[in-house]
């Protein structure tokens, strides 16, 4: 096989970089730029004739964007004669519409890999994403990383004394006690019930007692509402203090408000979204799962 290329989606330039100084492999950066009438436009720099491509573009918000950015991205490489065309989505966009919760919706992340599929992508890698399940439905391979062990790894060195982890939801579970077992802690699950029409979350904190110091995992901090319940269920049981940590901070109007005026003392997130929340990086992971690819 020959050599593989990098190419720094407008999403992700940062964690692109990142990555291609991990492996040594080389990156090409897009030319990009947005019309007047926010039409995104884009142009490969360099013949990448012949070549295997690994393009990193996040489907974070503007989704929609990042989206028709990634199927522009294939969709030329392949007609300007690119062997194969791979996808590293850090965030995937619409993976929380995973089924018809309503009679008459779109599921919507099937939608999404069809249209992937379409641009001629080949596979799709993604971290923590929220349905896993959907990769058995993917009409195209649907690689998952999970970046828990990283996450643990940087929460293993703030040193935090009298802590327990807190998941939540009943999915939440296993990314909080593999977090708890890293950091040699205990753990504790809350309920979340969100209303589908309103999406209006309440929380039910069973079987904590006295708490000093917890950490929350969560996968998505989107609105920030989940979080915040948690965080402030938390603090009515005594906790001094909470930190709310994620995989993905989409931090969507005022997230950070709402989880800092719950209690947070701070968020702590990944670089799959490029943000002022992001604390620790998956750049080594997403490079492990690119150089399996040589
Ligand atoms: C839900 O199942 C997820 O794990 C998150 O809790 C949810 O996506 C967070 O959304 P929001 O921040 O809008 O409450």
């Amino acid at each position: 096989m020959k050599d593989m290329i990098l190419i720094a989606g407008p999403a992700s330039t940062y964690l692109a970089e990142k990555i291609s100084e991990i492996t040594g492999i080389k990156l090409v950066r897009l030319e990009h730029k947005l019309f007047p009438d926010g039409e995104s436009y884009i142009r490969f720099p360099e013949s990448i004739e012949g070549e295997d491509l690994i393009v990193i573009q996040g489907t974070h918000p503007p989704q929609d964007r990042h989206l028709i950015q990634a199927y522009l991205i294939a969709e030329n490489a392949l007609d300007l004669g690119a062997r194969t065309v791979k996808l590293v989505s850090p965030y995937l966009a619409y993976a929380r519409q995973d089924k018809r919760f309503r009679e008459g919706e779109a599921v919507s992340i099937l939608s999404i890999l069809k249209m992937m599929k379409s641009a001629g992508y080949e596979k799709v890698y993604t971290l923590n994403i929220h349905a896993p399940w959907i990769a058995e439905k993917s009409p195209l391979p649907l690689i998952d990383l999970r970046a828990e062990k990283v996450l643990a790894k940087y929460l293993k060195n703030l040193n935090l004394e009298d802590v327990i982890i807190v998941s939540v939801g009943k999915k939440g579970e296993s990314m909080a006690s593999m977090v708890a077992e890293e950091l040699g802690v205990g753990y504790a699950a809350a309920k979340s019930m969100r209303d589908t029409i309103t999406g209006k979350v309440k929380v039910e904190l069973e079987g904590v007692e006295e708490v000093k110091r917890a950490i929350v995992v969560d996968d998505i901090i989107s609105t920030g509402g989940t979080m915040a319940e948690v965080v402030k269920a938390l603090k009515e049981k005594g906790a001094r203090e909470v930190y709310a940590a994620c995989i993905h901070a989409l931090m969507v109007g005022n997230a950070e408000d709402k989880i800092t005026s719950a209690g947070a003392s701070e968020i702590i997130a990944s670089d799959t979204i490029p943000n002022k929340f992001m604390k620790y990086s998956v750049a080594e992971l997403i490079s492990d799962a690119i150089l399996r690819e040589k």
